[in-house]
């Protein structure tokens, strides 16, 4: 049985201006051809649904080039901080992922962003868009060659007033930002290495104040989160996060597996309490 996609393809939305910018309908156009391929079983009531066994990443991504095609309009400066990142490792958010954080900062209220883990400054442009005039987010970055690369991204994104890039071991300038009673954070982002997660969320729950929100990516590494095989020094980092929210009782905390253009992984959030 067919199955109908919610909604349109971005080439068949209501709105000219979503048609025009849509970039997903290469992708939509691909999943639309191959899902009457795909399994379908029998919901509750005979509703027919996607047998999410069947799915795969290639659906995934075309998941995502609709709801990004059809919600993130054309954006130069995005699209420019990507190109200029080509010469870096290909692991920034996804464009559906930096909404997200965009939301979630808005949402909070955060007028003071730390991020641990710059890259090319694509995260960081998100971010830093949700903040107000007078607000700040200071990203950390060990890499120079990173760190360049997202500065000028930042000052493209007419950001550099508000967005500060610092280069060093992130534990470092984390133990500096206590060192130098910092001001509290209202939104703490950690993506950098991942096996010293664990040290990132414990400085990141000094340096917060109640109702902060702190969001970590990357923790559950397609599955190998829960691999106790596995002695990947990433993973196993995640895990001791976890285990660390569990005792952390300053948090209220919340794990959500994503996938996407970026594959199968997940957020942990944690909402500050005490
Ligand atoms: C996943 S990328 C960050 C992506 C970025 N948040 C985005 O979505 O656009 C991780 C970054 O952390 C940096 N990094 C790795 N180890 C670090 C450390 N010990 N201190 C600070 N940054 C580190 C890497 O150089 C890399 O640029």
């Amino acid at each position: 049985m067919a199955l109908e996609v919610a909604g349109s393809t971005p080439a068949g939305h209501p709105n000219p201006e979503v048609r025009a910018q849509s970039t997903g309908t290469a992708y939509v156009s691909a999943w639309l051809a191959r899902r009457a391929a795909l399994a379908v079983r029998r919901g509750p009531g005979g509703t027919p649904a996607l047998d999410w066994r069947a799915m795969c990443d290639e659906h995934w991504d075309a998941v995502d080039a609709y709801t990004t095609g059809c919600l993130q309009p054309a954006d130069p400066v995005l699209d420019a901080a990507i190109r200029d990142s080509a010469s870096l490792p290909n692991i920034a958010v996804a464009p559906a992922q930096g909404q997200f954080l965009h939301l979630l900062a808005r949402a909070v209220k955060a007028r003071r962003i730390l991020e641990i883990g710059t890259l090319g400054g694509y995260s960081a442009i998100w971010l830093g868009r949700a903040l107000p005039d007078d607000g700040r987010l200071i990203s950390l970055e060990i890499s120079d060659e990173h760190a360049a690369v997202a500065r000028r991204n930042i000052e493209r994104a007419g950001l550099d007033n508000r967005v500060e890039v610092r280069v060093a071991p992130a534990l470092d300038t984390l133990a500096q930002l206590k060192a130098d009673h910092e001001a509290p954070f209202d939104l703490v982002f950690i993506d950098a290495d991942k096996r010293n997660t664990p040290a990132y969320f414990a400085a990141a729950v000094d340096l917060a104040h109640i109702g902060s929100l702190i969001v970590v990516d990357n923790v559950v590494r397609q599955g190998k989160l829960i691999d106790l095989e596995s002695d990947d020094p990433d993973a196993m980092g995640m895990r001791r996060l976890i285990e660390q929210m569990a005792s952390e009782r300053r948090i209220t905390p919340a794990v959500i597996q994503t996938v996407g253009v970026k594959g199968w992984d997940g957020f942990a959030f944690a909402l500050v309490i005490g």
